[in-house]
């Protein structure tokens, strides 16, 4: 029953009791009427969403999620799940879901969906009037630029072509994404956009790659030589999945709407060393070298070397006050890089991921015979 209807039909009940509809719930011979908070995943099975299901639960939701019932079916497998593919053209997925779950009102919808924004724009079509307040997960790539340091969320987003008729229509992820968030204020104001930066979880967005895996607390976690670059000025900012699901709650709960950058503060690269150190007890030794000699001998940064992007400089600067002022809080890096670590060892207890080259010729940071030539090379020339 839709919420409206809930609470009028509460309303005439009290009426010819001649008590008011609150007294009526909480009159002491009359059980009182808790109606739990519903809501509706869209998605759920996969990186974020498992995450975001279990908080729902935890708070008390009754929980729906509407997917093709494709991936991690085991997942969750109790609760009510409605069938539908949203990339089914003229909304025909959407248009046949049961009548039931379209009478539906839902207190809050949370949608992780990152393909075509026209299916977005379909869903809230459909559903916005049924919909108390609507989550959406984005990202910062969202911006137009990232060459200027803090990026707030008034920050110019990127230049978008005229939104997509068809959702077989193809557009790079940034272009989505902010399409997606155009068509999301296009349609209602109870809305929150998270816009995350680099989520970090116990699971891995790709569990069976191991571009995924995460390249830092495993290299800790291994321990040995370590080598670390060292690189004026260097910061990191990424985002802890729990800490990102607990604002998300936080805001359903204090009906807090609009845009919001969700991610740890910059942190100096030197910090996010030592809560690896903390969260591993590793290594035997650090070796720091220098940037320009790490570059020289193949280890470019980024691709090669994670979390070391000096360019565009604003990568690793993203503002995220509005969200602190919220009450967003990201948990210790300790803590998120203990997950990491447990989620790897969970996936591979045999501790056998092995960077450098892979077997289709990829590159995934460097090998473990790399890094010790590197320190060798290091120490010849500096007399260590
Ligand atoms: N900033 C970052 O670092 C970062 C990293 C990773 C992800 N992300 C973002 O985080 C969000 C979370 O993504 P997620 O994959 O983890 O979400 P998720 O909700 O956990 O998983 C995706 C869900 O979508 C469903 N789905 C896929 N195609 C569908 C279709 N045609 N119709 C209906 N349902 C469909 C899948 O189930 P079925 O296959 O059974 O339909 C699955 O349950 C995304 O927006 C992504 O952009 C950000």
């Amino acid at each position: 029953m839709k919420k409206r209807k809930f609470l009028k039909s509460l309303g005439a009940a009290s009426t010819m009791l001649l008590i008011d509809p609150h007294e009526a719930l909480s009159q002491n011979n009359v059980s009182p009427i808790i109606a739990k908070k519903t809501a509706l995943v869209l998605g759920g099975r996969g990186f974020l969403g498992p995450s975001i299901v279990q908080s729902l639960l935890a708070h008390g939701y009754e929980v729906t999620l509407l997917n093709r019932n494709k991936t991690n079916t085991d997942l969750f497998s109790d609760l009510p799940l409605i069938v539908c593919d949203r990339e089914k053209e003229g909304k025909s997925g959407l248009k046949s879901i049961d009548q039931k779950y379209r009478d539906t009102y839902w207190d809050i919808v949370v949608d992780t969906w990152q393909k075509s924004p026209k299916a977005v724009a379909d869903f809230l079509d459909e559903f916005k009037e049924q919909i108390g307040h609507y989550q959406y997960t984005s990202s910062v790539s969202v911006y137009d630029t990232w060459d200027t340091k803090f990026n707030a969320e008034t920050a110019p987003l990127n230049p978008l072509p005229s939104f997509p008729k068809t959702i077989a229509e193809e557009y790079r992820y940034a272009i989505r994404k902010t399409l997606a968030e155009e068509a999301i204020r296009a349609r209602t104001d109870k809305y929150t956009i998270f816009r995350s930066h680099g989520m970090r979880d116990f699971r891995s967005a790709n569990p069976k790659d191991i571009i995924d895996e995460p390249f830092w607390p495993i290299r800790f976690f291994r321990g040995g030589e370590i080598l670390l670059p060292q690189v004026e000025n260097h910061h990191i900012q990424m985002t802890d999945v729990r800490s990102m699901v607990d604002f998300m709650l936080h805001c359903a709960a204090d009906n807090i709407f609009g845009e919001y950058n969700v991610a740890c503060q910059p942190t100096p690269f030197k910090d996010y060393v030592s809560s690896l150190i903390h969260a591993t007890k590793k290594p035997k030794k650090v070796y720091w070298i220098d940037g320009d000699f790490l570059i020289e001998n193949g280890l470019i940064p980024y691709k090669i070397v994670p979390f070391w992007k000096p360019q565009p400089k604003g990568s690793y600067y993203f503002n995220v006050q509005k969200s602190i002022e919220a009450g967003f809080v990201h948990r210790p890096l300790v803590d998120m890089i203990t997950d990491q670590i447990n989620g790897y060892i969970h996936r591979y207890p045999k501790d056998d991921v092995l960077f450098g080259k892979q077997i289709d010729g990829t590159i995934k940071c460097y090998s473990a015979d790399q890094e010790k030539a590197i320190i060798q090379k290091w120490k010849l020339k500096n007399n260590l």
